[in-house]
């Protein structure tokens, strides 16, 4: 059964705590916090006043994806402020490797995150090092996207990786995951599944989590 991470994102920006505090109980498995600063992407959204606003409201893990340039300026904030996981795209920063040497530091653990057109040779040389990495499913930048299909064969790829060398990072996928596109990455090797829309643009956001795990169990 795949881990379900409801991204705030696709929240009621006035009715953050009743939102995060209503997946919590319907037993999302983390947080995903989407930070965007106008320049990695298009689109502007949480700073790491929003992480510690929520962390005392919520005992979940907090994911959060840094969509910024050069992200290793603000990691140590985002874990001071109650971040538990820290994931970076290999495309935002000249010092991958530093960046996520910086988050290991910091006490949170590390993700890599590839945008759909980037290969997963960008990012073999930090599997080692890393707790998760994210499969973009999407172009980055908004929700409510259309799930790109030939990212599947990427996460299989990077699936086939992981057990040949024996690694046990997490692989996290992001970007329009409903009940019939997460079971294509969860069958392809993903064991951690955002979605936004699909959960908070329904009427229902505890079945939609039910949903998602049904569909992978
Ligand atoms: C997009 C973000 C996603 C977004 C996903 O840049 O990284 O986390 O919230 O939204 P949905 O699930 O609606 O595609
Ligand atoms: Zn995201």
């Amino acid at each position: 059964m795949i881990k379900v991470a409801p991204s705030i994102l696709s929240a009621d920006f006035a009715n953050l705590q009743r939102d995060v505090q209503m997946v919590e109980q319907a037993c999302a498995d983390s947080l995903h916090i989407d930070v965007m600063d106008g320049q990695f992407v298009p689109n502007l959204s949480f700073g790491m006043s929003t992480v510690a606003a929520l962390r005392p409201l919520t005992s979940l893990t907090l994911d959060c994806h840094l969509m910024i340039v050069d992200p290793e300026r603000f990691v140590e904030q985002f874990a001071q402020a109650g971040a538990d996981l820290i994931g970076v795209h290999v495309e935002s920063t000249q010092h991958i490797y530093h960046a996520l040497q910086l988050i290991k530091q910091a006490g949170a653990k590390a993700e890599v995150v590839v945008n759909p057109g980037t290969p997963l040779n960008m990012i073999e040389g930090l599997l080692p090092l890393v707790d998760q990495v994210l499969i973009m499913t999407v172009n980055p930048g908004f929700g409510g996207q259309h799930f790109l299909d030939a990212m599947v064969t990427k996460i299989a790829a990077l699936d086939a990786l992981k057990q040949k060398n024996g690694y046990d990072f997490d692989i996290e996928v992001d970007g329009g995951v409903n009940d019939v596109t997460v079971k294509k990455c969860y069958d392809a090797g993903a064991t951690v599944a955002v979605a936004g829309s699909y959960i908070y643009d329904s009427d229902d956001p505890a079945q939609r989590i039910e949903d998602l795990k049904v569909a992978t169990n």
